[in-house]
């Protein structure tokens, strides 16, 4: 009886999964181009690709081969790739800021309006020259490096833009860190956290111009809004060890009534006593 129970909800439970399973969200499934290209192992140029990219900032935003390629990742042969499936050539090194700009608009209207955008295919670097193509880590002041920026030039001119970065970035971590620890003791930061964010991107967009001057010229007024936001921080910083203080000015209170309290006691028996 039991038995039949059990098997019985096992099969239920087995129909539900099986209805269910169509239903599953496209990403959740495996998609053909990873499959077909993770198995030629003897073709570093096809595999190798897959491994990079299973690493990448990409790949943790939902980001696959077909995001960039174009192709049909639901067909299991080599039809994937027809131009009619919207499959891409693969693109040439002067191709590839169209190629990545396809989503980072932006970035690729800041670098080609930059030096190295005007000197794209006559001896500058593209996107994947600094971010690499399948490998892509999120982005930060340590991908300018004596090793990377000196292939072409001198490193003085990339060195004076890491700094003025780094400080800034350093700040800007500092500034989300305190705003965190005050939203955790119930404090309202929820607009300046905001405010902290619009700074934050407007930042991350200024390294594409690699223009010395407009990046001193754009972090001066960067920091002037992080002073206001850092000083909004205090503020708020000071309101609570008021609060505390305050805190402590009851507790002490208290217990000094409590100790008269005692002593009264005290001497009032001590009188009744000796009465
Ligand atoms: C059935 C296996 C298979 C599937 C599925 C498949 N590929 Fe490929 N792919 C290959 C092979 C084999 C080559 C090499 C073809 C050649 O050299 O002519 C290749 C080559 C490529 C290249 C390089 C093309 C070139 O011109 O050098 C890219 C990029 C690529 N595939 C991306 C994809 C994407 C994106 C998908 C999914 C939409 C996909 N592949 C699906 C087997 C596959
Ligand atoms: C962020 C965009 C992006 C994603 C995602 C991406 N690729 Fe690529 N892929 C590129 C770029 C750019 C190139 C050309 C430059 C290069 O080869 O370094 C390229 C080149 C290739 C090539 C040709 C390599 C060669 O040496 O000829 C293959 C094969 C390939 N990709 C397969 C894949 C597969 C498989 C995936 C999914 C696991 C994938 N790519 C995901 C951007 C991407
Ligand atoms: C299909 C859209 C798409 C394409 C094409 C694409 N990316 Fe991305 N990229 C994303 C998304 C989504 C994220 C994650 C969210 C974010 O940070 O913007 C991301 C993140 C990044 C980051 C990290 C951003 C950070 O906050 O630090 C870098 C760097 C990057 N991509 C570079 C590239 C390069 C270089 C190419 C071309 C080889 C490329 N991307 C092609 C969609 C794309
Ligand atoms: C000369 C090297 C170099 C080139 C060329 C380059 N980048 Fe970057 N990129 C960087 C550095 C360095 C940062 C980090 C700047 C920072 O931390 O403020 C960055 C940041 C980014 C970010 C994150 C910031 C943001 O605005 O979201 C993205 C996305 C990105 N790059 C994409 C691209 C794309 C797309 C191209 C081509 C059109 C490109 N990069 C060309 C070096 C480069
Ligand atoms: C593939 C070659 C190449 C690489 C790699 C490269 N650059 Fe450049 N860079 C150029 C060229 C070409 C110019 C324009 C000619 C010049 O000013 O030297 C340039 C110019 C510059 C300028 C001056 C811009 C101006 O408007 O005056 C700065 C700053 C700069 N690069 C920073 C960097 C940084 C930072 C890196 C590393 C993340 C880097 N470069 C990597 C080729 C490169």
């Amino acid at each position: 009886m039991r038995y039949g129970l059990s098997l019985f909800a096992a099969a239920l439970f087995l129909a539900i999964f099986l209805c269910a399973a169509p239903l599953l969200p496209q990403g959740a499934r495996q998609s053909t181009c990873i499959e077909c290209h993770q198995s030629m192992q003897d073709q570093a140029r096809l595999y190798q690709p897959v491994e990079k990219w299973r690493e990448s900032v990409h790949a943790k935003n939902g980001i696959a081969c077909h995001g960039c390629h174009g192709g049909d990742p639901t067909t299991m042969d080599e039809e994937a790739m027809s131009p009619d499936k919207g499959f891409k050539e693969v693109p040439k090194p002067e191709t590839i800021p169209d190629f990545c700009g396809a989503c980072h608009l932006g970035v690729k209207e800041d670098y080609l309006a930059s030096a190295h955008g005007k000197a794209l295919g006559k001896g500058g670097p593209q996107c994947a020259t600094c971010h690499g193509a399948h490998g892509i880590q999120l982005a930060s002041p340590q991908l300018i490096n004596s090793q990377s920026c000196t292939q072409c030039h001198g490193y003085e001119r990339a060195a004076q833009i890491r700094e003025a970065l780094v400080t800034t970035d350093d700040r800007m971590s500092a500034l989300d860190r305190e705003m965190k620890s005050l939203h955790r003791v119930g404090m309202e930061v929820v607009d300046l956290q905001g405010r902290l964010f619009d700074t934050r991107n407007t930042f991350h967009r200024l390294f594409h111009s690699v223009d010395v001057q407009k990046v001193r010229d754009n972090i001066a007024e960067i920091q002037g809004r992080l002073s206001e936001i850092a000083l909004q921080v205090e503020g708020i910083q000071a309101q609570i060890s008021r609060r505390k203080r305050g805190g402590a000015i009851i507790v002490g209170l208290l217990a000094a009534l409590t100790a008269l309290l005692l002593y009264l006691r005290h001497t009032y028996s001590r009188e009744e006593k000796s009465g």
